[in-house]
């Protein structure tokens, strides 16, 4: 199993252009040398600036959103041919406030995952129960059937590339961490239900992150855990100080 811890950023709606700029030249000297991979989704507007600074560097850069279709009528959206022009590698596909505010359904996380597949970007695929589902004890089937739909029709040698993020809704922006222990078996859990879908290989291969106020207290001791290959950081990743310490973590 040679899987490498991933410290991934979601910086979500926040920095200008110009701060994103700024934040990234802390960044690269910081996490230059970093014992993890290193991987920044900012906002749309700000991909050309940061993709300029990352060049060279061992920070990987993610957008956070596009549309599945590959081109037309669609005001305001964002294609995934347009993204891998602008020489973005990585895409964070059903994020939970995309699933929440957005409305975004199952089915078309599924139509996203296949359109980043083909035109070249890693899906971050999200996934994560919120606090009545877990009171409910329903998080193991809550998602699995959320990585089921997300997965169908999405070969083998595709799912591969794709990276899920696990990260339980009560947990985002809200300081509370789940446990080491919860993170991991849930984290195990969909280990196991790719292995059902792809088989053992394939599952021992996947990188499955953590995402949830990972902070850089607590990212040594969730990055140890056997299925935890990672974190996707929101708040902390917007501190460079914080997130070098994450992407060494
Ligand atoms: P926080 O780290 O701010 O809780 O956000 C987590 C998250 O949603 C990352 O995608």
């Amino acid at each position: 199993m040679g899987r490498k811890i991933l410290a991934a950023g979601n910086w979500k709606m926040n920095k200008t252009p110009s701060e994103a700029a700024a934040l990234m030249d802390e960044l690269v000297a910081k996490c230059a040398g970093a014992k993890n991979d290193v991987l920044v989704c900012p906002p749309l507007v700000c991909l050309p600036a940061v993709i300029e600074k990352a060049k060279g560097t061992n920070i990987k850069v993610g957008a956070q959103n596009f549309y599945y279709k590959d081109s037309g009528a669609y005001t305001g959206e964002v294609s995934a041919a347009m993204l891998k022009d602008l020489g973005v590698e990585y895409v964070i596909i059903g994020h939970s406030e995309r699933r929440d505010y957005f409305k975004e359904t199952d089915e078309i996380i599924n139509l996203k995952v296949k359109q980043a597949l083909a035109n070249g970007l890693i899906p971050v695929l999200c996934c994560g129960e919120s606090l009545g589902q877990r009171e409910d004890g329903v998080t193991f089937d809550f998602i699995r059937m959320q990585i089921k739909i997300a997965l169908r029709g999405v070969s083998a040698d595709d799912v591969k590339k794709i990276i899920i993020a696990y990260e339980p809704i009560w947990a985002i922006g809200t300081g509370k961490v789940a446990t080491s222990e919860q993170a991991n078996e849930v984290c195990a859990d969909i280990r196991c239900c790719v292995k059902g879908l792809y088989g053992e290989e394939i599952a021992n291969d996947m990188r499955i992150l953590y995402g949830g106020s990972v902070n850089k207290a607590c990212a040594a001791e969730l990055f140890a855990m056997s299925d935890i290959d990672g974190g996707l950081v929101g708040g902390a990743s917007l501190k460079s100080e914080d997130f070098s310490i994450i992407a060494n973590a």
